[in-house]
């Protein structure tokens, strides 16, 4: 096991950081989407799997399982192919087409869960299964990725300690939230290394881990139907909460102006901080912001110009915007 977790270990190689041309900023994205399996969460994926086989809570024969409809599962599925181990991911009906297909070849088995929660989302019905399937397995380990401080660690340790290298000096860092794995072990890297550093949450407007109302949310990657516990880990200056219709707009921004290609999650990020610094004209300062994961995965939603032209349409009560 500890060979083969060295050459996941081996895999995880250093993510590009590039400058973005910018009037105002020297704006900086890290590539996050060029891990192994296209997103930021190889990254606690990875961190959480080796500190539990560290520690002998997995071994050969443990089942790994876990609530994710998205990039998290698609990480797991891939490192536990890797490791040898079984791998159950809970999902449910907001999983895209793809993920689902893609889970579905990886894995012996995928639990679907059908019932939405009183917050409209899935979250409480996946992890119900969850415990279920933890009761029901001999050998089960369950990441728990909401609550897992390892997913701290590995924020602190790789993301941001590469961030930390390849930058002398950060002014802003913007960081999208859903289970707050990220920005805390980012944040907590960058006030040791920076303390000058302002972090920004970036949250999606339905999600209520900011303490707004809760609202359907139809974009994967940032937002919660929960408060998780690792977002109180993190040290935050400020939060920008981005409507859906804004975060499409993100990431075509993002791509028509630097031909990045990423997810809605980024897309997001990218208007928030266009919002944060719009009629700025003070010194350059540095902003840093990750791209979480590509845009491959939302070829038929965020980059589909029907998709977009009914979804600003409904957003808009009928009426139609233009995006660019
Ligand atoms: C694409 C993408 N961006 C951002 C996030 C937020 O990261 P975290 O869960 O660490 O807060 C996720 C989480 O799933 C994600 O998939």
């Amino acid at each position: 096991m500890l060979t083969r977790l060295a050459m996941v270990g081996r895999a995880m190689s250093r993510t590009p950081l590039v400058q973005l041309r910018h009037d105002q900023l020297d704006l900086f994205a890290k590539l996050e989407y060029a891990n192994p399996n296209g997103s930021s969460k190889d990254r606690s994926a990875y961190w959480i799997l080796r500190r539990a086989v560290e520690r002998g809570e997995i071994t050969e024969g443990t089942t790994i399982v876990e609530s994710s409809s998205g990039n998290f599962a698609i990480s797991l599925a891939s490192f536990c192919r890797w490791l040898g181990l079984a791998f159950i991911p809970v999902i449910d009906p907001n999983v895209n087409a793809s993920t689902e297909a893609y889970l579905r070849q990886l894995c012996d088995r995928v639990e679907k869960v059908t019932e939405s929660d009183d917050a409209g989302g899935y979250l409480s019905s996946r992890l119900d299964r969850v415990h279920e399937l933890r009761t029901e397995l001999p050998l089960a380990y369950w990441p728990n990725q909401y609550a897992n401080p390892d997913a701290i660690e590995a924020h602190d340790k790789l993301t941001g300690a590469e961030l930390c290298a390849d930058l002398q000096h950060i002014d802003y860092l913007f960081v999208g939230v859903s289970t707050g794995g990220t920005i805390a072990g980012l944040s907590s890297r960058v006030k040791r290394v920076h303390p000058e550093a302002r972090i920004i949450a970036v949250d999606a407007e339905g999600s209520v881990i900011f303490g707004g109302p809760p609202a359907k949310r139809r974009l994967p990657g940032l937002g919660s139907s929960i408060v998780p516990p690792l977002v109180g880990k993190a040290h935050i200056d400020d939060v920008v909460m981005v409507s859906e219709v804004d975060a499409v707009r993100g990431c075509n921004h993002l791509f028509e102006r630097h031909g990045l290609y990423a997810g809605g999650s980024t897309g997001s990020v990218y208007a928030a901080i266009e919002r944060y610094f719009a009629g700025y004209s003070g010194p350059r300062l540095t902003v840093a912001f990750l791209c979480a994961d590509r845009g491959t995965g939302y070829t038929d939603t965020v980059y589909h110009p029907e998709w977009v032209a009914r979804f600003v349409a409904e957003h808009n009560h009928g009426q139609s915007v233009a995006l660019v």
